[in-house]
Order: C-alpha cells, then sequence, then structure tokens
C-alpha cells in the first residue's frame, strides 16, 4: 500500500478539516464513488452485452434514453438509497425528484442532484462519457423534505464531483476546499489519488463548442470564435478546436490542459441545452474551486436562481482568462443591441 492513498481514505483524512462532521458527507461521497464503480464495471463492457442502444422510452427533455443511462440511474439511485444519508436525488433521468424514505435515511441530511450518464450518445462508439453530481444540505428541519430543499442556488453546494470514463477511469470532487482527483486501478478495484489539488491554467489553447449550431449563435460568441480562429503569436492564436461531445470529458480535459468549453443559447433554444441543477452547477463549483470561471455570459453559473430541477442554461467554462474574454464580446453586443432599441 506504499505511496498510494485510496478515496476511501482521502475522503476520512479531510474530514478532519470538519471538526463537527460527523461523516455523513464522508458516507455519500464514499456511496457515491462504490455506484461509479458498478456504472464503470458495465461501460467497460458495454460492447460485450446486451446493453448496447435504446432501451425505448423518452426521459422529461424529450431525449431517448439509453440501456446504460437506464442502468446508471438505477445504480447511483440505489447506492443513495441504501447508503442512509441521503434524502432526495434529482436526476436527470426522473422526471419527479425522489424522495427516500426507507428506515435508514430518516434523519438523512443531504440531497443529491445527479446526471447519471453524461455524454451517453457516444457509448455506442467507445467514446468517453461521464457522471455528474451536486451535493446540497437540506434546509427544511421538519417533515418530508420538498423540492424546494432541492432548488438551492450553486453558491450553496457542499460538494460536486463528476466521473468521466475514459481510457481510465477518474473520480474528481470538491467539497469546497480545492479539487482532487482520483484514477480507478481496475486491479485493486479502488480510485486511488493521482491529480491531488487540481489547477486550471488561466488561459489556454482549446475551445470546445458543437459549430455545427454557428448560425444560430449569439453575434458575441461568433466574435469569440474569429477571435479564437485569428492568427496572432503573442496570444498563442489560432486556438485549437476539440469537442467530443461528452461535457464532462471536454472540461475534464480543458481543466488539466488549459482551455474553454461553452454551450450558449441558440436561436433555436433560447435557454440554452445544458441543465444547471446537474450539470452545470456541480462542473461550475469544480472549476471556480480550480482557478477557473464559469458563467452564462453574464453572471456566474452558481448564482442563478433555479425554478425547476430540469431548468437549462447556457454556460461557458473553464480557463479564466478565455471565459473573461467571450463575456466581453457578449457585453459589448448586448450594449450595441441596447443601443439599437433606444434610437428605434
Ligand atoms: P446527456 O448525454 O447527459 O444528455 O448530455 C449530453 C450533453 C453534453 O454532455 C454534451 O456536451 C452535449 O450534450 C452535446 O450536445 P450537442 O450534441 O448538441 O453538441
Ligand atoms: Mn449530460
Ligand atoms: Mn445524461
Amino acid at each position: 500500500m506504499a505511496g498510494i492513498k485510496t478515496l476511501g481514505q482521502f475522503i476520512l483524512e479531510k474530514q478532519a478539516d470538519f471538526p463537527y462532521a460527523k461523516g455523513e458527507l464522508s458516507r455519500l461521497l464514499r456511496d457515491i464513488g462504490i455506484a461509479a464503480k458498478i456504472v464503470n464495471r458495465e461501460v467497460n463492457k458495454a460492447g460485450l452485452v446486451d446493453i448496447l442502444g435504446d432501451v425505448g422510452s423518452v426521459n422529461v427533455q424529450g431525449e431517448e434514453q439509453k440501456k446504460l443511462d437506464v442502468f446508471a440511474n438505477t445504480q447511483f439511485i440505489a447506492a443513495l438509497t441504501c447508503g442512509g444519508e441521503c434524502c432526495i436525488v434529482g436526476s436527470e433521468e426522473e422526471d419527479e425528484f425522489i424522495a427516500i424514505d426507507s428506515p435508514v435515511s430518516v434523519d438523512a441530511k443531504y440531497i443529491v442532484c445527479i446526471d447519471p450518464l453524461d455524454g451517453s450518445s457516444n457509448i455506442d462508439c467507445n467514446v468517453g462519457v461521464g457522471t455528474v453530481f451536486s451535493v446540497l444540505r437540506r434546509k427544511s428541519v421538519e417533515g418530508k423534505a420538498t423540492l424546494a430543499d432541492v432548488l438551492q442556488r450553486g453558491t450553496e453546494q457542499v460538494a460536486a464531483g463528476y466521473v468521466v470514463y475514459g481510457s481510465s477511469t477518474m473520480l474528481v470532487y470538491t467539497t469546497g476546499k480545492g479539487v482532487n482527483g482520483f484514477t480507478l486501478d481496475p486491479s485493486i478495484g479502488e480510485f486511488c489519488l493521482s491529480h491531488p489539488d487540481m489547477k486550471i491554467p488561466a488561459n489556454g489553447k482549446i475551445y470546445s463548442i458543437n459549430e455545427g449550431n454557428y448560425m444560430n449563435f449569439p453575434e458575441g460568441v461568433k466574435k469569440y470564435l474569429h477571435y479564437a480562429q485569428s492568427t496572432d503569436q503573442a496570444t498563442n492564436r489560432p486556438y485549437t478546436a476539440r469537442y467530443i461531445g461528452s461535457m464532462v470529458a471536454d472540461i475534464h480535459r480543458n481543466l488539466i490542459k488549459g482551455g474553454i468549453y461553452i454551450y450558449p443559447t441558440t436561436t433555436c433554444s433560447q435557454d440554452g441545452k445544458l441543465r444547471l441543477m446537474y450539470e452545470c452547477n456541480p462542473m461550475a463549483f469544480i472549476v471556480e474551486q480550480a482557478g477557473g470561471k464559469a458563467s452564462d455570459g453574464f453572471r456566474r453559473i452558481v448564482d442563478i436562481e433555479p425554478k425547476d430541477l430540469h431548468q437549462r442554461t447556457s454556460i461557458y467554462i473553464g480557463s479564466k482568462e478565455m471565459v473573461e474574454m467571450v463575456e466581453g464580446f457578449l457585453a459589448e453586443d448586448k450594449a450595441a443591441s441596447g443601443l439599437k432599441v433606444k434610437v428605434g
């Protein structure tokens, strides 16, 4: 064991940072880690068993669910139900939040919002997929926890993390004291600390966006793309385009190398595509903890007041200077269109 620190050991060690902690959050994170290992096993053998392809049902977003989406959803909900620390799960794959009222969960004070399988359209072709989770503390003190307990701003998150099932499988999480990454060692079946105190470079060379939607982008985004593609030695441009189509994998790469991930509003989807509670908030918490920025173009993602479990938002996330640059283009454009409205 010399030199190896497992996720379990690390979580226990970090519990000491919170002198009054009773270990509930530690146990919750452990439960998520266990479910992640089970999902990882299935993702890895997806080509071998009859688990590929659509399951036929359609989730609340009107998207077709893949079999592994359903499997991952079931595993995380089961782990959180048995673990006893979670009173509500809000999942991308469930229309309504799930209230857990098993005997072991009577005093549970945590709420988990989760995207059990992110990038699921990539499964059939062996491309990286992920899981994203956000942990909130229940606010109400008596009775059953309600939707009002779930709909908290991202600033209220007590922990957030993601798992990326890639060429190796990693779990990255924060409890608001920096970001740490763990790589799954399949030979011992443990996540081992491999990326302590992760920091995202202040600037980078990679931009990640689905450029197929270019015609429908806001003017500010078009201007930023023009900037990113223009040649300038001093600022290391043109940048490099990288887009996997799994947000977790795209942001994970940019976190390590420096870069920006953008999913803007478009003329077709005016609220953006990605979901605030279980995609954008947790990734924003992690990236901010790593020294980066996450905004909807105009304000911090974590400041957005949620009104719905499945609410969508635009997102600009990654290296601080890159996010600020695109925010500048968007602000310029907003000011110019405000001026046009006044003149008209
Ligand atoms: P999910 O598989 O959980 O529905 O999420 C897919 C998301 C995100 O991971 C990805 O970056 C984005 O959708 C891709 O969308 P486009 O195909 O529109 O680019
Ligand atoms: Mn997703
Ligand atoms: Mn998903």
